[in-house]
């Protein structure tokens, strides 16, 4: 667990060595590449997959503020993480602890280790470095009460799914007029990046959707063009994120020449995940096969080749 250079807190898998949250800010990175580009409204439904603690719906929220009629289907495989955020509420154990753990001027050290059989080890990790915001907003923040009669008044409702997102999506229809999607990177991840996933993701979009990710890989932008979306740029210059919609009027900055002859070269190697059962492993390795055994143009000499073509 770390610090942002936002003061948001960050996490770091060592299971999936990858961080969960940008160095640069979490809640920014939350607020700039996935709610910035939300057009505020009433009725508007959301899926967020890889939930995690929840910046991304935090920022959603903030974004559609005094919107009415909203849902949303959240998605992670960690139920621990989802408890720490302020949407969702945990088991009773953890709400006692961090309670106690948060009152202002409290030695935390003793107290823990009264907790700590209860509870597993990477639990008992977060907790000792519990000031999350998203903790401190739910446990101490007088505003949280008043935060939460006010989605209740304007009739926002949420629900989680702890699985695999490719089991879960499965069983949820949408349509979504957003998709946020934020899986730990895709070359370490790439179960959530396939194309076989994307034309699920399609299916469940309404006409007027939009799926934001900040990932900006060849594999994921080739994936997403072969599923059917239009796909553009986000960010300055836009270097920080992908945008994929089934309406193209909805892509204001458009992949360049550059970009899409990019995805022609090996780079733009696909992941696949035909019955969405497969472990990131033996997706992995597949992906390497076929491009080592790809006709394709080497990456390198393409870029060397379109110097100067480069927007
Ligand atoms: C980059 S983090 C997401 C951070 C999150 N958006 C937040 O605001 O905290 C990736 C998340 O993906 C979850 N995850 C990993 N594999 C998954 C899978 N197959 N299905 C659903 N969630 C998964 C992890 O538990 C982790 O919370």
């Amino acid at each position: 667990m770390h610090r942002t250079k936002d003061g948001s807190v960050g996490l770091f898998s060592p299971e999936a060595d990858d961080i969960y949250h940008a160095r640069s800010g979490a809640l920014t990175e939350a607020r700039q590449k996935f709610a910035a580009h939300v057009v505020p409204a009433d009725n508007l439904k959301l899926l967020d997959i890889c939930y995690g603690i929840g910046y991304n719906t935090k920022a959603f929220l903030e974004r559609t503020s005094g919107c009415k009629n909203i849902h949303i289907d959240a998605i992670d495989t960690d139920k621990n993480l989802a408890q720490l955020s302020p949407f969702f509420a945990a088991d009773k154990m953890v709400n006692m602890i961090l309670y106690h753990l948060l009152q202002p001027g409290r030695d935390t050290a003793p107290l823990l280790k009264d907790y700590a059989p209860f509870l597993d080890k990477y639990m008992v990790n977060l907790c000792l470095n519990a000031f999350l915001h998203n903790i401190y907003y739910r446990h101490i923040s007088k505003s949280y009460k008043n935060a939460m009669k006010r989605l209740k008044n304007n009739n926002i409702t949420m629900s989680l799914y702890v699985d695999d997102a490719r089991k879960a999506v499965q069983t949820l229809d949408g349509p979504y007029d957003y998709v946020f999607l934020d899986a730990f990177t895709p070359s370490k991840c790439p179960c959530l990046w396939s194309l076989d996933f994307f034309r699920l993701l399609y299916d469940r979009m309404a006409d007027n959707g939009m799926l934001l990710t900040y990932s900006v890989a060849a594999p994921v932008r080739n994936s997403l063009l072969h599923a059917g979306f239009y796909v553009g740029k986000t960010g300055v210059n836009g270097k920080s994120g992908t945008i994929a919609a089934k309406n193209p009027g909805l892509i204001k900055m458009p992949l360049s020449e550059y970009d899409l002859g990019l995805l022609k070269t090996r780079a733009g190697v696909m992941y696949r995940d035909e019955n969405l059962t497969l472990q990131n492993e033996a997706i992995i390795a597949a992906h390497e096969t076929e491009r080592e055994n790809s006709d394709l143009m080497s990456t390198s000499r393409y870029i060397k080749t379109s110097r100067g073509s480069r927007l």
